[in-house]
């Protein structure tokens, strides 16, 4: 055995901290410390709050398939983006957000330069082969100076970060299972996306992406 062979799954591809642009950076690997718990975790949020395809105010049906957890939740419908403390599919409050979520959030936050970040909201995005995101800001949110701590879990996707406008250069990252994103600072409102999902099939969670978006909302 190779030494490359012994360090296969242990290693993360690339560094531990990459910067993707300023007050961006990307955590590889953060979040599989505590992976069974986030699983076991996002199983129940997943029980209490099914998933359920959103609409834009457009009219359009989002191919990310949306959830919740926390005081608040991000929903949107022919009435516009906005938090909801209310699932609108059952009438009941969010489930709360587990204690595993709450300190996974906090820590990577820390760890990229956020100190004291207490996230009150978290979407979970489930991305199926061929779903995507296309490049917006999060600025439904009450206060920029919180930053944003976005969790990778499953497939690996393709993830954009570009710039203050919506035309900006946007970098493309990969994105795997357990990798964790921070933005925050000077780039808090940049705008970002993920590529259509390639399919593949993830040992935890199928022919899946989950993302995590933990956010101060309120
Ligand atoms: C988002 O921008 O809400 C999700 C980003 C991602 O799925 O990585
Ligand atoms: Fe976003």
């Amino acid at each position: 055995m190779t030494t490359a062979d012994l360090f296969a799954d242990a290693a993360p591809a690339g560094p531990a901290r990459e910067e993707l642009a300023p007050g961006a950076v990307l955590l590889r690997g953060h979040a599989l410390a505590r992976e069974a718990e986030i699983l076991a975790a996002l199983d129940a949020v997943v029980a209490a709050a099914p998933f359920r395809h959103m609409v834009t105010p457009g009219g359009f049906r989002m191919s990310v398939a949306m959830t919740n957890c926390g005081r608040t939740g991000w929903v949107t419908d022919r009435k516009g983006y906005r938090y909801d403390s209310v699932d609108p599919s059952s009438g009941k409050p969010w489930p709360d957000l587990p204690a595993s979520f709450s300190a996974l959030a906090s820590g990577a936050a820390a760890q990229a330069g956020y100190p004291g970040f207490v996230p009150d909201a978290c979407l979970v995005n489930r991305y199926a082969p061929g779903a995507r995101l296309s490049l917006h800001q999060d600025k439904d949110e009450r206060d920029f100076a919180q930053p944003i701590v976005s969790v990778s879990l499953g497939l690996p996707a393709t993830f954009q970060f570009g710039g203050p406008r919506r035309g900006d250069k946007a970098l493309r990252v990969t994105l795997a299972h357990g990798d964790v994103v921070v933005w925050g600072g000077t780039s808090r409102l940049y705008y970002h996306g993920v590529l259509a999902l390639k399919d593949g099939e993830h040992a935890r969670l199928g022919r899946a992406r989950v993302n995590l978006t933990f956010r101060r909302a309120l």
